[in-house]
């Protein structure tokens, strides 16, 4: 299928169908023993929603994401993606469906360090097929959403972790994702930056976005209307 076959598909789902969903999906890594990272699970995550997930380190936070963020692929059960199913998708395609419907947010913010916070969000849209100068006026848009209006013009190794991670974030919903998905997003954060991001998520939220964020960090989980704990590749809600 081309990918403009698999968003008429998408169309013809509807609007009901969920924005993220496992449908009895597990990760293992090959090994002797065998890693089971995460164990059968299916999770439906709706529009709107903004979902936490919590588990301490190695319980497969990170396995879940890089299968949610379709940088990675369940080893049995399926994933679909806005009611596209991927088990079945080629790179290309599955590029295409990142880039059109998932905004990530990483713990060590993978900014570009010689390029500038503008730079770094308009990067986001460089093969959206949209001219540069729209682009531009999208990036200065999502860093005034992000409060950086006044950071366009600075390279990132001269702001601080909170500011990075803003940055981060108005590039990851630069492209109007219909997600976004954040690994330990405050995990390189002091206190008050850890706020702001959080303070920010909450914006994002209300104005309709999607959220599903994987913490350690009880404080940060709670911040979320629906909770979900990991622990050795379980899952389980907690709300
Ligand atoms: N590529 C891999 N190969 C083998 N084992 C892996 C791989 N990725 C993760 N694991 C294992 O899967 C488990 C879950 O890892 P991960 O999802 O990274 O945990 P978390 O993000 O919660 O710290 C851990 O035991 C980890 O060692
Ligand atoms: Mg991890």
């Amino acid at each position: 299928m081309s990918v403009l076959e698999l968003l008429d598909a998408a169309e013809d789902v509807g609007p009901q169908a969920p924005v993220l969903e496992l449908r009895a999906a597990t990760r293992s890594f090959a090994g002797d023993p065998p890693v089971h990272a995460l164990h059968q699970t299916d999770l439906v995550v709706q529009a709107g929603d903004y979902v936490s997930v919590i588990g301490p380190s190695g319980s497969g936070k990170s396995t879940l994401l890089n299968l949610l963020g379709l940088l990675d692929r369940p080893t049995e059960g399926e994933y679909l993606l806005d009611g596209i199913p991927t088990r079945d998708s080629g790179e290309r395609e599955r590029a295409a469906l990142r880039a059109g419907h998932i905004g990530f947010v990483f713990q060590a913010f993978h900014l570009m360090p010689h390029r500038t916070v503008l730079e770094n969000v308009m990067l986001a849209t460089l093969y959206s097929g949209v001219p540069r100068a729209e682009r531009r006026e999208r990036a200065m848009s999502a860093l005034d959403r992000v409060g950086l209006a006044h950071r366009t013009d600075f390279l990132p190794t001269v702001l601080s972790g909170g500011e990075r991670q803003r940055t981060a974030v108005a590039r990851a919903v630069v492209a109007q994702p219909r997600v976004l998905l954040a690994d330990e997003p405050t995990g390189n954060l002091d206190s008050e930056s850890t706020s702001a991001v959080l303070d920010l998520f909450d914006e994002l939220h209300a104005d309709g976005l999607t959220l599903l964020v994987i913490t350690h960090d009880a404080d940060v989980s709670a911040r979320a209307q629906r909770r979900v704990r990991i622990a050795d590749g379980h899952l389980r809600e907690l709300t």
